[in-house]
């Protein structure tokens, strides 16, 4: 192969318009829905996606300095058990900063590696491939800019090769666990046998420590939580005053998740013009925007049973906050 061949990264794109029209759809759905909410997916434009690094870093944030951890001590034992000839499938990639451990790792036992990020930001997609390129010369990206479903099913269309596919972060976690199941037996259906996938999940632990993760002292979260209603003030030229709405993220025990909601701080309305109308919100009215939901071991297990899994490997880091598992397809 020539080298020129191999340092290849190309963004097979969504279409632009249909995700714009579904954006406005979205929002007008969610808004006139009784309780309000926004669906999560819209975080990331390319200024929330900036925002979530961010909030990465924060020291209240231990999610993915606890993930990053594993991937340090335990990559090379992750990827004892990938065919020797997968390439590297990842959702919800965003900066591809963790993803680096098992890339590094690979190409100690290989010579290039096919890599396919998954995400919604299209900006966010250039500037992870232009650096990794930076980095690496033995790799050949593929970029897909789409919601996850279409973005695989591109996936299959242009790999023949055994996937390895990441899902990191604890994304699983804004799925109820009704979802995720539904979603991991879609993924399923075109896994093969020897095909695997590793989820990071988000430990269930201590409250405080979940709300304070949600709930930073430097106010990043509610900027993160607060762009949304900036996004629709920029993508559908709306008048959300932000100064009227309030962050707001709780755990809920018996749901085992975090809530996150924006809270009106008074009675309002507020116009869309894209939309041709105004929607109104009460005093102290929330409109829910995120579920991030915390597992225990037992219910990664009974996950995995439900949708028809194999566990192949479990990892966790020191403080026992975070697990990544490694899934293959139960074989019958
Ligand atoms: C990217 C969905 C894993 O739920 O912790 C971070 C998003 N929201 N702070 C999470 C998020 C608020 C994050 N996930």
């Amino acid at each position: 192969m020539q080298h020129s061949a191999r340092k290849l990264s190309t963004i097979i794109t969504g279409d632009s318009q249909a995700l714009t029209d579904s954006f406005a759809e979205d929002v007008d759905k969610g808004l006139s829905a009784s309780p309000k909410y926004l669906p999560c997916v819209y975080f990331y434009d390319y200024h929330g996606s900036l925002l979530f690094e961010e909030i990465c870093r924060l020291p209240e944030y231990y999610l993915t300095r606890a993930e990053a951890e594993i991937l340090r001590t335990f990559a090379h034992e992750i990827i004892s058990y990938m065919h020797p000839e997968s390439s590297l499938v990842e959702l919800g990639s965003g900066s591809c900063t963790k993803t680096q451990y098992i890339i590094d790792e690979m190409l100690k036992e290989r010579d290039g590696i096919i890599y396919s990020p998954i995400d919604v930001s299209r900006e966010m997609l250039k500037q992870s491939a232009r650096s990794l390129l930076e980095r690496y010369d033995n790799l050949k990206i593929i970029s897909v800019a789409a919601e996850y479903e279409e973005g695989l099913s591109h996936i299959d269309t242009h790999t023949d090769e055994p996937k390895f596919i990441l899902w990191l972060g604890s994304s699983i976690g804004n799925f109820e666990f009704s979802k995720a199941m539904n979603f991991l037996k879609g993924i399923l259906r075109s896994l093969r046998p020897e095909d695997l996938i590793l989820i990071g999940f988000d430990l269930e632990k201590d409250k405080g420590i979940l709300e304070g993760a949600y709930n930073d002292s430097q106010g990043v979260t509610a900027r993160f939580n607060m762009n949304l209603l900036a996004r629709i003030n920029r993508d559908l030229r709306a008048e959300f005053d932000l100064d009227r709405f309030n962050h707001h993220a709780i755990y809920n025990e018996a749901e085992h998740r975090i809530e996150m909601y924006l809270v009106s701080t008074c009675k309002q309305e507020v116009p869309i013009a894209d939309l041709n109308r105004s929607y109104s919100f009460d005093k102290d009215e929330k409109i829910h925007t995120e579920n991030s939901h915390k597992y225990s071991p037992e219910a990664i297990a009974a996950l995995a049973t439900e949708v028809g899994l194999s566990t192949v490997g479990q990892w966790s880091d020191s403080m026992e906050y975070f697990n990544l598992t490694l899934f293959r397809k139960r074989r019958r």
